[in-house]
């Protein structure tokens, strides 16, 4: 394997950052995951602009221009013989030495770039069988519409998660609403046929796989509701599911041990799920 770093490919298991990087001491930096599909990048476009936007929001200077980093992006996938999987890739503020205010505005920043094959036939037996989730405290901080790699409250639920049999964590906030899952974005489908998911201005990271998803609900006909809802309603829905670069749409038929609907995969996840790359880009 190869990973880009700082301007190099450079063999996997050699590439490495500097001590110093913002990145390793204050998970000063950002990132975004891509799924590569047939070789190609998936809604490369929108993930470049959530990653300008992330950037901006923490005042770091992109690493290279959009047109350079699709160029890496591509290289990457391309030199790792990616056919089917995903593309990782970070920027940090930069390597100086330790001061929690920014560095030197000279300071480069760091820019990491991976690429790993991944089983479609995986993703395709979690959506037969559909995955179960817990719930847990929404610990993380005020700004996670900004995709950092300041990840820990992720990182604790997602162990949760593993130690209970389940495959996510879906964040409950103060108000026992449910904002989103540690790498996911959370939808139900309601007893009327809605589909319901938290609006991206609060508290939750506008996932891409979300934004499509709207589009492939609207030719589906199938009406959209942008508000909250509840663990409780939740446990009362027709269906769950979850969305994410990573694994498209993966039906919930469990939250917290109880059975969501029948237990079974719905349709409505299904259909969402098989029509996602006619309107992905
Ligand atoms: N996770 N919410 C959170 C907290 C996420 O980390 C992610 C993405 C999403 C879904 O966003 P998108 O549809 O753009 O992937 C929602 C990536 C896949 C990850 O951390 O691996």
């Amino acid at each position: 394997r190869i990973a880009y770093v700082n301007g190099r490919y450079v063999p996997h298991r050699d590439a490495s950052v500097h001590v110093e990087d913002r990145g390793y001491q204050f998970a000063d930096g950002v990132y975004e995951v891509c799924e590569v599909r047939a070789g190609r990048l998936i809604d490369a476009r929108l993930h470049l602009d959530r990653l300008d936007r992330s950037l901006r929001e923490l005042r770091i200077a992109p690493a290279m221009s959009r047109a350079a980093l699709l160029t890496v992006l591509r290289e990457t996938v391309r030199r790792n013989r990616v056919r089917d999987g995903l593309v990782y890739m970070q920027v940090t503020r930069g390597a100086a030495r330790r001061d929690h205010a920014f560095p030197a505005a000279q300071t480069a920043p760091a820019l990491v770039v991976t690429a790993r094959a991944a089983d479609p036939a995986q993703g395709a037996r979690l959506a037969e069988s559909g995955i179960a989730v817990i719930t847990v405290p929404d610990t993380r901080w005020a700004r996670v519409d900004i995709k950092s790699v300041s990840l820990l409250p992720n990182v604790l639920a997602k162990q949760q998660a593993k130690e209970a049999g389940a495959r996510e964590a879906w964040f409950v906030d103060a108000a026992g609403n449910v904002t989103e899952g540690a790498s996911t974005n959370a939808w139900i489908v309601t007893s009327a046929g809605a589909l319901v998911t938290r609006p991206a201005d609060s508290g939750i990271l506008r996932g891409i796989t979300r934004t499509v998803l709207m589009a492939v609900a609207a030719s589906e006909g199938l009406r959209v509701e942008e508000r909250a809802f509840s663990r409780a309603e939740a446990l009362e829905a027709r269906e769950a599911f979850i969305s994410s670069a990573s694994g498209i749409v993966l039906p919930v038929v469990r939250i917290d041990g109880q059975a969501v609907g029948d237990g079974k995969v719905g349709p409505v996840a299904r259909r969402l799920r098989t029509r996602f790359h006619d309107f992905a880009e």
